[in-house]
């Protein structure tokens, strides 16, 4: 589990740059969840996420992981490291080795573990992003394509068999293609036992995956709460900057004209369900106004 008790972090403080990037965020993200963090550019999503492995140190306040604080004199900070990956962001730009399976043996290989130890690692962790070891493992990182580079970058990061993983907007120029498959690779993890924590910008791959959702203003946190409660708000969030999914969006506009609607539409199946039973229905809904119409 991981916790934050107001925490704060200014950039170069006393400095003409000073910046303070966040402000006083408690929140509580459980283990086993799939949590998103939402907000528009420089709302401080990244230095948020960069304080859950101890990357960068609170200005003020607290991160706690399982109860324990981790920037406290007795933390274990490799151990953190080890049970909270970080996938940046273009975590391909990090790819340096020449071969696949060396450059996810990296980690492992600083832990200290055994030439055999890292390779069974290598291959479960090409298994667990969809790469077969043979196809891949001797190749150089560097021939691959842009979706497969990154594959191998959160391997890499899998390698080190992480209970979270956190990745800070892993969908970014992608196709819809690689979107999809990187963002069906998280639910499987999920699905596996990882906590999953998804920086994204994107609604909708927020809205088909999150269970919980954070929402990030100013370097503040404005909202929080299941993705459905979230995007019944389409007013607060384009206050904020950000808009609903498209389905909630068509959700909003289709109960404006009189069509009942269920909360959790703003999802396609969901919504799909919703307006199959009415099609299925139709008739009474002519005869209510001519919403049907
Ligand atoms: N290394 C840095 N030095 C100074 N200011 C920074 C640095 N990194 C980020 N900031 C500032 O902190 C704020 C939050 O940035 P960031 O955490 O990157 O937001 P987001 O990831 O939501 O775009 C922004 O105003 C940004 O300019
Ligand atoms: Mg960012």
């Amino acid at each position: 589990m991981i916790e934050t008790r107001e925490l704060s972090h200014t950039y170069q403080p006393g400095s003409p740059f000073e910046s303070a990037a966040i402000r006083s965020i408690s929140l509580t993200i459980p283990d086993g969840t799939f949590a998103a963090i939402i907000g528009a550019t420089g709302s401080g999503k990244t230095t948020l996420i960069q304080h859950f492995n101890g990357l960068i140190k609170p200005t003020s306040g607290q991160v706690l992981i399982d109860g324990n604080d981790i920037n406290g004199s007795h933390a274990d900070k490799r151990a953190v490291r080890c049970s909270v990956g970080m996938v940046f962001q273009y975590p391909e730009h990090q790819l340096f080795e020449e071969t696949v399976g060396k450059d996810i043996a990296f980690g492992p290989k600083n832990l200290g573990l055994s030439e055999a130890e890292c390779n069974s690692r290598v291959r479960e962790a090409l298994s667990r992003v969809g790469l077969e070891y043979e196809t891949f493992a001797a190749r150089s990182p560097f021939e691959l394509s842009g979706g497969q580079m990154r594959r191998v970058a959160v391997a890499g990061v899998l390698a080190m068999r992480p209970s979270t993983l956190i990745l800070d907007e892993p969908t970014a120029g992608m196709d819809p293609r690689g979107r999809r498959e990187l963002l069906d690779l998280l639910d499987a993890l999920h699905h596996q036992g990882a906590t999953i924590v998804l920086v994204s910008h994107s609604m909708e791959d927020v809205a088909n995956r999150a269970r919980h959702v954070f929402v990030l203003s100013k370097g503040a946190l404005a909202m929080e709460g299941a993705p459905g409660d979230i995007f019944a708000q389409a007013d607060s969030l384009r206050a904020l900057g950000l808009d609903v999914p498209d389905i909630a969006r068509l959700r909003d506009q289709l109960r404006s004209r009189g069509i009942d609607l269920p909360e959790d539409a703003y999802t396609h199946e969901p919504m799909r369900r919703a307006l199959a039973a009415l099609w299925n229905k139709r008739g009474r809904i002519g005869e209510n106004g001519g919403a049907a119409t």
